[in-house]
Formats: C-alpha cells, sequence, structure tokens
C-alpha cells in the first residue's frame, strides 16, 4: 500500500531535500512515497520552509534525537512552525526531570494489569458499537467506530466523565491536534474550559481513585500540582488518547479493504492479532512527527544544527526504514523482531501504548469476527488531515449485514 510515486506527483527531489513542507496537501496525498524517497535521499535533511527546520526520517537518526533529550529539548518547542498553545499541555512540553514527576503520576493509571481490568468493558463497548451499523451492511467507519471507541472508552474507564460531552470534546481535540486548522487555538482554549468545569464537578462528587483524582491531588517537586498543571496534563491524556487510537483503527480498516487476505487471516487464526497489532501500528502508525528545539549546538548524520533550530522526527519513516525492517512494506504479523517507535522513544515515550494496544486488539477481533466481506465503497475518494496525527477524514464501507449481537 501507498509504496510507489506516481508520475504525476509534484513532489520532487528538489522539494524534498530544500523545500520538505509537513503541512502540504501534495505530501498528505502522496505521504509514504515521499518519505521513502526521503530516506534514500538524507538521512537529515534541511528545509528552507517556515523560517527553517530540519527532518530525520531514518530510523537510527530519529531514535537518537528522541532519545537525546539534554540536547534536543521539547520545553523549547515541539512544533513547526513554533505554535506555542494558550496553556502548556504536559508533560509533553518540558524537559526531565520535571516531566518525569509528571510521567510518576500518570504511568500507574495505564499499567498493563489497570488497563486489563477494562478489557471486558471495550468489548461490550466495541460491540455495541457494531450492532449500531452491522444490520445496514454499510457505514462510514471513521464516524460509526473510530472516532467515538478510543474517546467513549477513555471517558467511561479512566476519566469517569460524561458520555454526552464526548462528541463535544472528539470535535474540539480534532481541531487542537491540527495546528494548522484556523478554529485550532480556539479549540485548545474551549478543550481547557471543559476540563475545569470537568474537575470542578469531580472535586464535588468526592475521590474515585482514578487518573483525574491522582492528578488533583498530585505533588510536584514537593508542593501540590497547580490548577493549570492539572489541566494541562488531563488535557494532553485527551489529546493523546483520542486521536491517535482513532487514526490507526481508521487507517488498519484501509488496509483491510486493500488487502481482504488480512482480515480473512485474522479471522481464522486470532492467536496472530496481537502481532498484527503491532504491525498496523508500524505501518500505519497515525503519530506521524514530532518536532524537538536544539539546546546548544550540535550535529546529527552530518547536519549542524544550530541552538534554537528545530527538527522533526519522522515516526512512520523510521518504521519502514529498509535498514531497520526487512520487507518493510510488507505486512508480515509474525515477525520475530518488531522494534517499532510508532509509540515514540525516550523519555516522552507514550504513556497510553497499553491503553492504545488494548483498544485495537480487541477492535479487530471483533470487526474480524463480526464483519464479512468489507470492501470500501464504489468511488470512494479518502481524504487524509495529516500534519502531526494522521487520519483519513472518512472511511466509507460496505460488508455483508449481519445481525446484532444485543451487547449492552
Ligand atoms: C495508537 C495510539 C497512540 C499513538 C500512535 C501514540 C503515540 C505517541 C507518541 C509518538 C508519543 C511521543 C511524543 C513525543 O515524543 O514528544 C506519545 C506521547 C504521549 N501519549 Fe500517546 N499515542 C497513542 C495513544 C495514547 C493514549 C490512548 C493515551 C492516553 C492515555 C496517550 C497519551 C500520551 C501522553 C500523555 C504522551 C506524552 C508523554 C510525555 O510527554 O512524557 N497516547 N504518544
Amino acid at each position: 500500500m501507498d509504496t510507489a510515486q506516481p508520475a504525476t506527483s509534484p513532489i520532487d527531489d528538489e522539494w524534498i531535500e530544500h523545500h520538505f513542507d509537513h503541512l502540504a496537501p501534495e505530501f498528505a496525498r502522496d505521504f509514504q512515497p515521499t518519505l521513502a524517497r526521503a530516506r534514500s535521499l538524507c538521512p537529515v535533511l534541511h528545509s528552507d520552509q517556515h523560517d527553517g527546520f530540519f527532518i530525520a526520517t531514518q530510523y537510527e537518526e530519529v531514535l537518537r534525537v528522541a532519545q537525546n533529550w539534554r540536547t534536543f529539548s521539547s520545553e523549547r518547542g515541539i512544533t513547526v512552525p513554533h505554535t506555542p498553545t494558550p496553556m502548556k499541555v504536559l508533560p509533553v512540553t518540558i524537559d526531565p526531570p520535571l516531566q518525569r514527576e509528571f510521567r510518576k503520576l500518570i504511568n500507574g493509571y495505564f499499567r498493563p494489569a489497570v488497563v486489563a481490568e477494562w478489557e471486558h468493558q471495550t468489548r461490550v463497548l466495541v460491540n455495541r458499537l457494531i450492532d449500531g451499523f452491522i444490520e445496514s451492511g454499510e457505514c462510514d467507519f471513521m464516524e460509526s467506530f473510530a472516532r467515538p471507541l478510543p474517546g467513549l472508552a477513555f471517558f467511561d474507564m479512566a476519566l469517569h466523565a460524561p458520555a454526552d460531552d464526548l462528541e463535544m470534546v472528539n470535535g474540539w481535540a480534532t481541531l487542537a491536534s491540527t495546528p494548522d486548522h484556523p478554529d485550532g487555538m480556539d479549540s485548545h482554549i474551549k478543550l481547557a474550559g471543559w476540563i475545569s468545569g470537568f474537575m470542578a464537578e469531580r472535586r464535588r462528587q468526592g475521590p474515585r481513585g482514578d487518573v483525574v483524582d491522582g492528578v488533583m491531588s498530585a505533588q510536584i517537586e514537593g508542593r501540590p500540582i497547580t490548577e493549570a498543571e492539572a489541566i494541562g496534563t488531563i488535557h494532553l491524556l485527551i489529546l493523546g488518547g483520542l486521536e491517535t487510537t482513532a487514526g490507526v483503527l481508521g487507517m488498519s480498516m484501509l488496509r483491510f479493504c486493500e488487502q481482504p487476505e488480512i482480515p480473512a487471516l485474522l479471522r481464522s487464526d486470532p492467536t496472530v492479532i496481537p502481532g498484527a497489532v503491532e504491525e498496523l501500528l508500524r505501518l500505519d502508525g497515525s503519530f506521524i512527527c514530532i518536532g524537538r528545539t536544539a539546546r546548544h549546538d550540535t550535529e546529527v548524520a552530518g547536519q549542524k544544527i544550530k541552538e534554537g533550530e528545530r527538527i522533526l522526527m519522522y515516526w512512520v519513516s523510521a518504521n519502514r526504514d529498509e535498514a531497520q525492517f526487512e520487507n518493510p512494506d510488507t505486512f508480515d504479523p509474525t515477525r520475530t523482531r518488531n522494534p517499532h517507535i510508532a509509540f515514540g522513544a525516550g523519555p516522552h515515550r507514550c504513556a497510553g501504548s497499553n491503553l492504545a494496544r488494548m483498544n485495537l486488539r480487541i477492535a479487530f477481533e471483533e470487526i474480524t469476527r463480526r464483519l464479512h466481506d468489507i470492501k470500501l465503497q464504489p468511488g470512494a475518494d479518502v481524504e487524509f488531515h495529516s500534519t502531526f496525527n494522521r487520519a483519513p477524514r472518512t472511511v466509507p464501507i460496505t460488508f455483508t449485514p449481519g445481525p446484532r449481537s444485543g451487547a449492552v
């Protein structure tokens, strides 16, 4: 899927080597072929766009930048162009050692043992969503499944937030994750306002022992967490938890339509599903890239990077690096070695990877069990919103109508 560069692509080597623009719509349309070409041209490119920035596309370099937080800071900016949010989203915009205090606070609520307790409820939710469209034989998979699932699961099990607010919050999360969108900033502000009201309501209700209580009552550097820090931490959990998983679900469904042997394999042998989740994360990870800012003059793969200059790390390109993965564009759930970095690397490595993996596994188990003969609707023109997170806007599919399960 998505590997050969079309002859009509407006993107040429000159564009890639000197004018690379991750926000360009033509790049979103010609995504993996452009990254494959970038990998073959140079491990670290420099672009003159957005006041100049660097792009790391090969596995070794991406890993090196991600792990070296002493040189490549998150505190000094993680986006290109630099777009500070109206409030600090934590802990993705701070560096160790302070960042580690926030991570210690969050990590305990997303450990494998905690997430395992949500498995039954998640399966019920997945089946309830499938019940909503299975009799009709068609749906927009993004609207009916991929977007609601991570949000409903997160609101119900992790945040204990009202499900009625989810659609609104999901809408803000989508826009806030799209930094070039004119309503992006406004969505951040609305989301922060909602979190503030939600926390006030939770204080009235009394403790429930969940991550919200943990954040509100945390000690940071030996003093109580501030209101702004608590909002910023829950803000990132919502942004991190909703759009990313939805994107992987949507792209996996596109792959199922293009390669029907994949859902057939998962249906006939569900034991390969955990391996398939890793392959789908590797091939179609939704968190495309994120930036760091050099804290002092340095060098990566022969490129001199000056203090204050930015570099984007392309996780999705590293995950298809020919030097790291044999047949990198091939879906192979039986790979014995799959050190993909779809969840990042270094101190900021994803806090929600156990939850995301569980949601994806159960979704694929139930989808392949219950939906047969899945196809993309004829004439469907799938567009991507893709800046830092890549997700199809719609995935209209057909399948053989089936019975509801009655999951409640
Ligand atoms: C398939 C789904 C997901 C993908 C692909 C993904 C990917 C990532 C990546 C690449 C990073 C590293 C960012 C950086 O280096 O600056 C990250 C960080 C983070 N993710 Fe996820 N994520 C996913 C799901 C989730 C979920 C479900 C949650 C909610 C619990 C979550 C919460 C976070 C948080 C809080 C951080 C920041 C950690 C820090 O700065 O220390 N993510 N994620």
